[in-house]
């Protein structure tokens, strides 16, 4: 099968035919409960009607025209995303990667406009940004980098949630133009930082002139029961990228900014042939609707509490498991052994998860869950992790 696909992807042995909410269906018609939601993109499940509508109706009066034009649902969106994210303007791209592409242009650019000419960007280990060749640079993950050098120049790391190690840097590199991190890592195994870790990033960035640069391409959208995972610490970026649940599923990116930096980007500088067309902005206008009027932001919270204290009082005292952790509906639990092989488990009693870091087992459900549905994810992830630690003792 798929002799004619780049050999890229590993995919475990199923094929889904179609989604309702929660669900999974695959070709012969097996029913999966999907806790994972294609890796953070199906906020709203699967075959959300608001979003299928909105597609549909899209669809039949027009898909594109470039950004050679107005293009009015963009404008909408960007309005409505402003609004909830308290930045001023925004980039529409057609994915992760390039939403950080942008943002990491914006951070040179803004340099250039301050007379640097070698700007740098720090960002941090055991992070990931995407798989262009910037965002590999960017990414924290040798693994991502190797056989893709020479990487970009313009980089410094610093390990993730080091205040000090920031600090040495501002002290001895004065081209330092930005930083750039994820409010809590998501390939790196939902580790979330100390309570003061983005404050602090934050003063930084305001003592130094530096642009506070948040990837929430994973965490943003409600996922961690605030829109944007950076509102737990009450602080705000300069610039933020999304991807991921904003289209739940349609391909789109953002990278919003505010203030100054807002202002960097002139005609010109940037651009894309899909970015923003009248598709993905219809898609991703319904999204923002849908989740503002269920009030899924809250949600997200409630649920997340819930599962979390599920997994504690199931497997708190289980060993082998090292941490269990969370924010909102964006949930590790860590092991102490390698468990990648637990996806394919998982799969066998019709259940999706994933494995990220090697030990983290990694639960992104969607937002649409009821009760019972959260319920059963602890007791199926429970008890998978129970019969693989029993089994490899
Ligand atoms: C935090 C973060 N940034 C960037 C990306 C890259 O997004 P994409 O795969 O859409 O390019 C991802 C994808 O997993 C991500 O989790």
């Amino acid at each position: 099968m798929a002799e004619h696909l780049m050999n890229t992807y590993k995919p475990l042995p199923v094929t889904f035919d179609h989604g309702e909410g929660v669900y999974l269906f695959d070709d012969k018609g097996e029913r999966y409960l999907d806790a994972l939601c294609g890796i953070a993109v199906c906020g709203l499940g699967h075959a959300h009607p608001a979003v299928s509508n909105a597609i549909c109706e899209q669809s039949k009066r027009l898909l594109h025209t470039s950004n050679l034009y107005q293009i009015s649902q963009q404008d909408r969106l960007a309005d409505a995303l402003c609004k909830v994210a308290g930045m001023d303007r925004v980039f529409f791209g057609n994915s992760g990667a390039e939403a950080n592409e942008a943002a990491l242009k914006l951070a040179r650019l803004s340099g250039h406009q301050k007379g640097i000419d070698s700007p740098q960007v720090i960002v941090t280990e055991g992070s990931f940004h995407g798989r262009t060749l910037a965002t590999l640079t960017a990414t924290g993950n040798r693994k991502i980098q190797a056989g893709f050098e020479p990487l970009m120049p313009g980089f410094l790391r610093a390990p993730y949630n080091d205040l000090d190690a920031i600090r040495t840097i501002a002290s001895n590199s004065p081209n330092v133009v930005a930083i750039f991190a994820e409010p809590i890592t998501g390939e790196g195994g939902i580790r979330i930082p100390d309570d003061n870790y983005l404050v602090e990033l934050r003063a930084l960035c305001d003592e130094h002139g530096w642009l506070l640069m948040l990837d929430e391409i994973q965490t943003g959208m409600g996922r961690t029961g605030r829109w944007f995972a950076h509102q737990h610490a009450d602080i705000q970026p300069d610039v933020m990228t999304l991807a991921k649940a904003l289209g739940n599923g349609v391909p789109i990116g953002a990278c919003l900014a505010r203030g100054s930096a807002a202002e960097v980007f002139k005609p010109g500088n940037h651009g894309s042939t899909f970015g923003g067309n009248p598709l993905s902005t219809s898609a991703a206008l319904a999204v923002l609707n849908s989740i503002q009027d269920d009030d899924l932001v809250n949600r997200a919270e409630q649920l997340g509490s819930r599962i979390l204290d599920g997994f504690k009082a199931k497997l708190g005292d289980t060993e082998g498991v090292t941490s269990i952790r969370g924010r909102g509906l964006m949930l590790g639990i860590e092991l102490d052994r390698p468990c990648g092989e637990l996806m394919q488990t998982a799969l066998g009693r019709n259940l999706l998860i994933n494995v990220t870091a090697d030990t983290v087992v990694r639960l992104l459900p969607p937002l649409i869950l009821t009760d019972e549905q959260a319920d059963r994810i602890v007791i199926d992830v429970s008890q998978l992790i129970l019969d693989f630690l029993g089994s490899n003792s």
